[in-house]
């Protein structure tokens, strides 16, 4: 898969840091041991984290070379280390475990989470933001035109529809192994500026994977298609600004 483009993801910065400071407010941390950002990015995130928790060390693991060349300069007292979240087995249980906007990427949620749960030293928190976006039309207008004959054969295996759960699942598996467990979803209403910018922003992260996918020609067809339906989805308001409602789902457990 390409790798990520940390200056797509990065035009909306403010945007999409409000989430994780949502749930950064949700956090509070007892017991002892240090920081862990998975999926951690460009790290403009993992630098709030070390913020709100200045007494902490903090790792940052991701599996994207670009993403952490950014991130090391974001925050150079961070140790930011190249690695897959599948894999993630830390030497010391971490006091919290932070992830935003990062493990929709992994599948298995029902065993991914309860996992992660129990690497957690004990009073530890296991903090995550994920979209959950995906019956929306910034989501199923990428799925639709996927499903176009002349893109089928090539984005069948990498479109991914429902990579995030109902909240029910997520109680429902990490509340045997927890000793509390806070579930929300926030909508937000993004005010988005530019000619197409519901595009620009799945551009950033959505449609990477489909993108790579495909030759020059095709992208620009596919980006045609895909852009018509979001353009008629989320029209302009008065003002030429593009509101965008986009839902995302919090998690903060707490081990035993
Ligand atoms: C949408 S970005 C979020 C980055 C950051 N957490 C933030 O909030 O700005 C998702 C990040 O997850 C990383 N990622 C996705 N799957 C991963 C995996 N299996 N292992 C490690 N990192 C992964 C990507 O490389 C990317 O940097």
């Amino acid at each position: 898969m390409a790798d990520w483009d940390p200056a797509q993801y990065l035009k909306f910065a403010d945007h999409r840091a409000r989430p994780a400071i949502d749930l950064l407010g949700r956090i509070a941390l007892t017991g002892p041991g240090e920081i862990v950002d998975l999926g951690c990015g460009a790290g403009n995130i993992t630098r709030l984290v070390a913020q709100r928790f200045p007494e902490r060390g903090i790792v940052g693991i991701d599996s994207s070379p670009e993403m952490l060349a950014k991130a090391r300069a974001a925050l150079p007292g961070g140790r930011f280390i190249e690695g897959d979240i599948a894999r993630f087995a830390p030497a010391a249980p971490p006091a919290l475990i932070f992830s935003n906007a990062a493990l929709h990427w992994l599948d298995d949620h029902p065993a991914l989470f309860p996992a992660l749960l129990g690497r957690l030293a004990r009073g530890g928190v296991l903090a995550v933001q994920m979209p959950r976006n995906h019956g929306a039309p910034s989501h199923t207008a990428m799925v639709e035109a996927s499903r176009l004959p002349r893109f089928r054969d090539k984005l069948a295996a990498v479109v991914r529809e429902s990579p995030v759960a109902e909240p029910r699942v997520y109680y429902g598996v990490l509340a045997p192994h927890a000793a509390e467990v806070e579930i929300w979803e926030t909508e937000y209403l993004h005010v988005l500026e530019g000619e197409r910018p519901v595009v620009e922003w799945t551009k950033g992260t959505a449609l990477r994977p489909l993108l790579a996918a495909l030759d020059d020609d095709e992208q620009a067809e596919f980006l045609d298609e895909y852009g018509r339906r979001v353009a008629a989805a989320y029209p302009k308001a008065a003002d030429g600004k593009t509101p965008f409602p986009f839902r995302r789902l919090f998690i903060v457990a707490r081990a035993r």
